[in-house]
């Protein structure tokens, strides 16, 4: 069988951190933030669990799905920011939304954590194992933040995407690539009880490469050309690591879907909120390709082929 995805979900908290607000907390302005990041706002959850955001982004999913979540018979759950050791976050999202037929796990892989996840879904569906998996992507980047570091707090936001998977005769999720180098994992850490610490422009720089990279080979797999993409949907870190891949790949930015200015960087929530918004707008038709790419703390990058088969928008 292969796998497809049927249905998304998301959820944002209510309190909009805005970059003025952020200008009386840090030495910093609205002009510098928009010019170099794209970021105006960021939601930032006040009170409520990681594990709350998960729930109530997969609530939407499943419905949006049309599944009964005691179908479900795999969670996974991608958070680089889990309330607990444990349990994890995957077995408080089937509590919450009485998903009780699921086995359930966390993976931890920062910003590219949702291509992980659904690089695992269509590994397991296409095994046979599992039928039906719901995705969930929660962080609450907030909580890791060093709120007087200028150069990190303005960039990130709090936020949980979706998503659920059937398997199916329909091929809906293609081909995956993915990457990691650890060597370059000191560039961007956050220790266990400590705040994220970047090098920016490191970051920036293995993007730009890396990206393109990723999504060139993932497209020489399938035989596949950029122009016969619809949309590349890639993590939201900055307005403009999206730009020079759009530049890269030798295409224009309307076939890159932005939402940053809104949420800032949501890290592996970014690519299901992104994709929840589009499918809720109806800008996803049958038979759409998709290219989703994420990179993140890892090193890790990578980028997965969908065509667009989602039952109901
Ligand atoms: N407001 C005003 N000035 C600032 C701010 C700020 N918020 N932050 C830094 N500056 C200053 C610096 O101190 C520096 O001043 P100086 O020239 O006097 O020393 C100047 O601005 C330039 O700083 P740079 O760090 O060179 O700025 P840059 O253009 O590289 O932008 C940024 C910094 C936005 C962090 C950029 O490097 C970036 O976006 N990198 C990618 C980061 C990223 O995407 N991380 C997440 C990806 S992985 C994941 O999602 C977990």
């Amino acid at each position: 069988m292969n796998a497809t995805i049927i249905g998304t979900g998301s959820f944002l908290p209510a309190y909009k951190l805005t970059n003025r607000e952020l200008s009386t907390m840090v030495e910093t302005d609205n002009e510098w933030i928009v010019t170099r990041t794209g970021i105006s706002e960021r939601r930032i959850q006040k009170s409520g669990d990681v594990a709350d955001m998960a729930s109530n982004a997969a609530i939407k999913a499943l419905d949006n799905a049309g599944i009964n979540p005691k179908d479900i018979d795999l969670i996974i759950a991608s958070t680089s920011t889990p309330d607990y050791l444990f349990p994890n976050c995957a077995s408080i999202v089937q509590k919450i939304t009485g998903a009780d037929n699921a086995a359930c796990f966390d993976i931890s892989a920062a910003c590219s954590g949702f291509i992980m996840a659904l690089s695992a879904a269509k590994a397991y569906i296409e095994a046979g194992m599992f039928k039906k998996v719901l995705i969930v992507c929660s962080e609450k980047m907030s909580g890791i933040t060093d709120w007087k570091d200028r150069s990190t707090c303005i960039l990130f936001g709090d936020g949980a995407g979706a998503c659920v998977i059937e398997s199916s005769e329909h091929d809906g999720i293609k081909s995956v690539d993915l990457h990691n180098d650890g060597k370059l994992g000191g560039v961007l850490t956050a220790k266990r009880n400590e705040n994220i610490v970047m090098n920016g422009q490191e970051v920036f720089r293995f993007a730009v490469k890396k990206v393109p990279e990723t999504i060139n080979t993932l497209l020489e797999k399938e035989s596949t050309d950029v122009k016969d993409i619809k949309y590349f949907i890639l993590h939201q870190a900055n307005v403009r690591i999206i730009e020079s891949v759009a530049k890269r790949l030798g295409t224009d930015m309307n076939r890159f879907p932005v939402n940053l200015s809104k949420y800032g960087n949501t890290s592996s929530a970014s690519i299901p909120i992104l994709l929840d918004e589009l499918n809720r707008e109806n800008k996803l038709h049958a038979k759409d390709l998709l290219v989703f790419a994420g990179f993140g703390a890892g090193l890790n990058w990578g980028s997965i082929l969908v065509e667009w088969n989602c039952r109901k928008s």
